[in-house]
């Protein structure tokens, strides 16, 4: 069971886990979060108690969407997304224009279109551990960054970029390398397939710890970054976009190194009301596989 683990490891990185993770290196990892990510029977049965309550987000279904642009284009804002916890908004964003907050890239929904590149790349001032495109991140999730980089350090927390905007053709190597070495079925749980990657939007970014030991290992999660990035994430406007126990509905392992921009007010509310994923909060199906 625990062999599937390795699945979850480096998933952001630009090549395949390392040949020593392979076997059973997450049964190997400390806590829970190592022993979860391996086994995908576990992680299966035990979803539904840790998934966000249900309830929580049917409930805050009832409120009509507030946004006129979003009765407007129906199909394509959250609060016309039937019901959802994001509904309740004041703001709505586009769920799959690839330029909002909002986008939702998972196995179901891939970017619209295909190559796009995100028309303002920046490098954020913040610690990076890596070079080039992927020191990049949008503009907005750039500042937002370098505001939650800044609050981290001055917590004494060390937060590093792992690895920020990849695009489509670098997906097309990372995908590669992970099917190469673990086959396609471990590294569709692991590694986005080219053009289903939120990291090709600019809103997404990884992140370490300037240590090394953990990086996108499950060890991570115990780790002062991760740690702290959980629970202050949401203030700078981050989500952890692939929560511990979730990949039924995310259809990825947990990666607690992997944060997601959707704005202060999504990601507050979103932890307020205990919603784990974007797909609940949004109300959308949950996209275990690719159709
Ligand atoms: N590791 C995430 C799912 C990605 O490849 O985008
Ligand atoms: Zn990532």
């Amino acid at each position: 069971m625990t062999g599937a683990g390795l699945s979850a490891l480096a998933a952001c990185t630009p090549g395949p886990a390392p040949e020593a993770s392979k076997a059973g290196s997450s049964s190997a990892g400390p806590g829970p979060h190592a022993d979860s990510a391996g086994s995908p029977a576990a992680s299966g049965s035990a979803s539904a108690s840790n998934s966000a309550s249900p309830s929580a987000a049917a409930s805050a279904s009832a409120g009509p969407p507030k946004s006129p642009s979003a009765s407007a284009t129906p199909s394509t804002t959250a609060a016309a997304a039937s019901p959802s916890a994001a509904s309740r908004l004041p703001r709505q964003f586009s769920l799959t224009d690839p330029a909002s907050p909002w986008v939702i890239v998972n196995k179901h929904r891939p970017l619209k279109p295909a190559n796009y590149v995100p028309a303002d790349l920046v490098q954020p001032r913040v610690a990076l551990a890596v070079t080039g495109e992927a020191a990049q991140l949008n503009s907005t999730t750039a500042a937002a960054a370098e505001r939650m980089f800044a609050a981290a350090a001055a917590d004494g927390v060390n937060i590093t970029l792992a690895s920020g905007y990849r695009s489509y053709a670098t997906q097309v190597v990372t995908y590669n390398g992970w099917v190469s070495s673990q086959g396609r079925a471990a590294a569709d749980t692991a590694s986005a397939r080219p053009g289903y990657s939120e990291h090709q939007t600019g809103w997404s970014f990884d992140i370490g710890d300037g240590g090394g030991a953990c990086s996108f290992q499950p060890c991570f999660a115990e780790q002062p970054a991760a740690v702290w990035a959980k629970a202050n994430a949401h203030r700078f406007g981050f989500v952890v976009r692939y929560p511990w126990m979730q990949h039924t509905i995310t259809g990825y392992f947990y990666e607690s190194w992997h944060l997601r921009y959707v704005g202060v007010e999504a990601a507050t509310d979103m932890r307020k009301r205990g919603i784990a994923t974007l797909e609940q909060y949004f109300g959308l199906a949950s996209a275990p596989g690719y159709l």
